[in-house]
């Protein structure tokens, strides 16, 4: 069924889902079933982690198979840059499958005077804050997407001049609530991983991506759910791979003496 029949049924107006399953096989099940719809999770990693790819495929397969609609906006890679990959991969992006993506990346091509600054006290707000949330809620209207990604974080927090701006985070995390959308943001990795970041406090939920080398050199992408209120999740590291068009996991086994030899 295409997401605009599905819409047109009855049963899209009558929510059931209490969560959205990440669709990563073997790891929904660590995380209790899925994402409790309405969070805020912010999908982190280092560049080429394939944060994008994870993100996409949240919003391809819920749509897929769960009928919810999805929005990427992006403000990083441009529109047909992402089509092009996701297309690779066996994803597709319209509205028969229920996924649009929004390029705002003409937000960070203007001039500097976009820029706004909430400033210590918060009282000041940049136009580009507002013409952005304006931007999104209108897009809800017209599509009615339930799930929706940023990408990225860092590009939010210059163009709504909200970088540094612990009033402008929180203000950015409420009004996202108050969307009432399930909202996974891509953000960096931060530089030190004890360093610890407002975003991180404020988000419902974090997934973490990392590149991980073993003692032969091989590479593993390697996936860590750090945080998910409301859910008795596993902590644990999970091996992650994207093949036959979906990614798959499996706990990753140390070995242990290995691990202790290195203490
Ligand atoms: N089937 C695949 N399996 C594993 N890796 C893949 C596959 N297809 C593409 N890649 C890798 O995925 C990476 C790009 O993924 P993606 O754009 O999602 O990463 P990203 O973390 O969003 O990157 P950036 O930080 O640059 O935005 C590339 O390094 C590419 O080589
Ligand atoms: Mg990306």
């Amino acid at each position: 069924m295409s997401i605009s029949e599905a819409q047109a049924s009855p049963e899209k107006t009558e929510k059931t889902e209490k969560t959205h399953k990440t669709y990563i096989e073997g790891f929904d099940k660590y995380l209790g079933g899925g994402i409790p719809s309405g969070h805020i999770v912010l999908i982190s990693g280092a560049p080429g982690t394939m944060k994008s790819t994870l993100a996409f495929s949240m919003l391809y397969n819920n749509a897929k198979e769960d009928l919810a609609a999805g929005l990427y906006v992006t403000l990083e890679q441009s529109r047909s840059s992402l089509i092009r990959q996701m297309e690779k991969l066996g994803m597709f992006v319209g509205r028969e499958f229920g996924v649009e993506i929004l390029d705002l990346s003409v937000f960070r091509q203007g001039e500097e005077d976009w820029m706004g600054d909430f400033g210590e006290d918060g009282r000041r707000e940049s136009p580009w804050f507002k013409k952005f949330r304006n931007i999104l809620e209108t897009q809800k209207k017209v599509i009615d997407y339930d799930l929706v990604v940023i990408d990225s974080l860092p590009l939010v927090e210059i163009v709504c001049g909200i970088k540094n701006s612990r009033y402008g985070l929180f203000r950015l995390f409420n009004w996202l609530r108050d969307l009432g959308t399930t909202t996974f943001i891509i953000s960096e990795n931060p530089p030190d991983e004890k360093v610890v970041r407002e975003c991180d406090f404020m988000a419902d939920g974090i997934l973490h991506l990392f590149l991980e080398k073993s003692p032969e050199l091989s590479v593993s992408r390697v996936l860590r759910c750090a945080k998910m209120r409301e859910v008795n999740h596993d902590t644990g590291y999970h091996v992650l791979e994207y093949k036959d068009r979906k990614f798959w996991s499996s706990p990753k086994r140390y070995d242990v003496g290995r691990v202790l030899s290195q203490l």
